[in-house]
C-alpha cells in the first residue's frame, strides 16, 4: 500500500506518518520546503515531496500511484489553500483511490449538525479576525469540503473536536452530527485523530461519510458505550 500525506510535516502530518510506518505502508510526504527538517527522524524511511500543498504540480507528483492520500486541509492566508489544495488531490489522485480529509466540527455536510451558541459565536469571531488579519479563511474550507462533498470520489472527511497532546487512548468513536450525545465531551487526542485518519484508509464503511470523532475514552463516548 502506498499513501500520500499532505501536510505531513504538521503536528496531525507527523503522527500520520507514524501510523502509517507502523502498518508498513509506502509513505510520501508534502510539505513546505521550509519545514522540510521537520521530517528529519522518518527522512531514510519516506520520499519527500517539498513544496506548497496547493501547487497542482507538486501534487500530481506526490500522488501518483497511491492508493490513499491523507490530506490536512488548513486555511492559512487568502490565497484559496484549502480548497486549491482539495481540487488538486481530487484531480490527480489515482481513481479508485481512498482520499481522506481532515478539518473541524464547523464543517456541515447536510446543515443537521447542531452547534452551541459559544461555538457558533467563536466560528463567526473566527472568520471574521481570520479575514481582518488576511490570515485565515474559514470559509475556503467550507468551499473546499463542499467540492469533495459533490466529488464522485473515494472521499471521507473526518471532522475533529478539540483536540489535546497526549498518549493514545486508542480509536475515536464518531457519529454523523455534532450535537449527537456520544460527541459532548468535545476533545480528542491528536494521535487519535491521526490514528483515525489512517484507520479510514482500509475503512470501505467511512467512505462518501463525514464522521464527527470524539475520543474512545471521553466521558460521553464511555456513556454512550454503557448503554450500548
Ligand atoms: N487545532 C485544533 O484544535 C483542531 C480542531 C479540530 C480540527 N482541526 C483540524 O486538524 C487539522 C490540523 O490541525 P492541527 O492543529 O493538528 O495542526 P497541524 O497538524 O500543526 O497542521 C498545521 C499545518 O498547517 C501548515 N501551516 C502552518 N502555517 C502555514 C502557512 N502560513 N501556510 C501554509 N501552511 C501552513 C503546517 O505546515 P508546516 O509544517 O509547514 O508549518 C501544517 O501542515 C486541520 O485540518 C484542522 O482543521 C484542528
Amino acid at each position: 500500500m502506498k499513501i500520500c500525506i499532505i501536510g505531513a510535516s504538521g503536528k496531525l502530518g507527523t503522527y500520520m506518518v507514524q501510523h502509517a510506518l507502523d502498518r508498513g505502508y509506502e509513505v510520501v510526504g508534502v510539505c513546505r520546503e521550509r519545514s522540510v527538517s521537520k521530517l528529519d527522524k522518518f527522512k531514510d524511511r519516506i520520499t519527500i515531496i517539498p513544496g506548497a500543498t496547493n501547487d497542482r504540480q507538486v501534487i500530481q507528483q506526490a500522488v501518483t500511484g497511491c492508493d490513499g492520500v491523507l490530506t490536512v486541509l488548513i486555511p492559512w492566508g487568502i490565497q484559496k489553500y484549502s480548497s486549491g489544495t482539495a481540487q488538486a488531490v481530487l484531480d490527480f489522485a489515482k481513481p479508485g483511490a481512498r482520499l481522506i480529509f481532515s478539518c473541524g466540527w464547523h464543517i456541515t455536510r447536510d446543515g443537521k449538525d447542531i452547534y452551541s451558541r459559544s461555538f457558533k459565536a467563536l466560528l463567526k469571531a473566527s472568520i471574521l479576525i481570520g479575514k481582518l488579519l488576511r490570515a485565515v479563511e474559514i470559509d475556503d474550507q467550507e468551499e473546499a469540503c463542499r467540492r469533495i462533498f459533490n466529488s464522485s470520489t473515494r472521499w471521507t472527511v473526518v471532522r475533529g473536536s478539540d483536540l489535546e497532546e497526549g498518549e493514545s487512548q486508542g480509536l475515536p468513536v464518531w457519529s454523523r452530527h455534532v450535537g449527537d450525545p456520544i460527541l459532548a465531551s468535545n476533545m480528542t487526542r491528536r494521535v487519535d485523530f491521526a490514528l483515525f485518519m489512517v484507520a479510514a484508509i482500509e475503512d470501505d464503511s467511512l467512505i462518501h461519510e463525514a464522521p464527527a470523532i470524539v475520543g474512545c475514552s471521553t466521558a460521553s463516548a464511555l456513556v454512550h458505550a454503557a448503554h450500548m
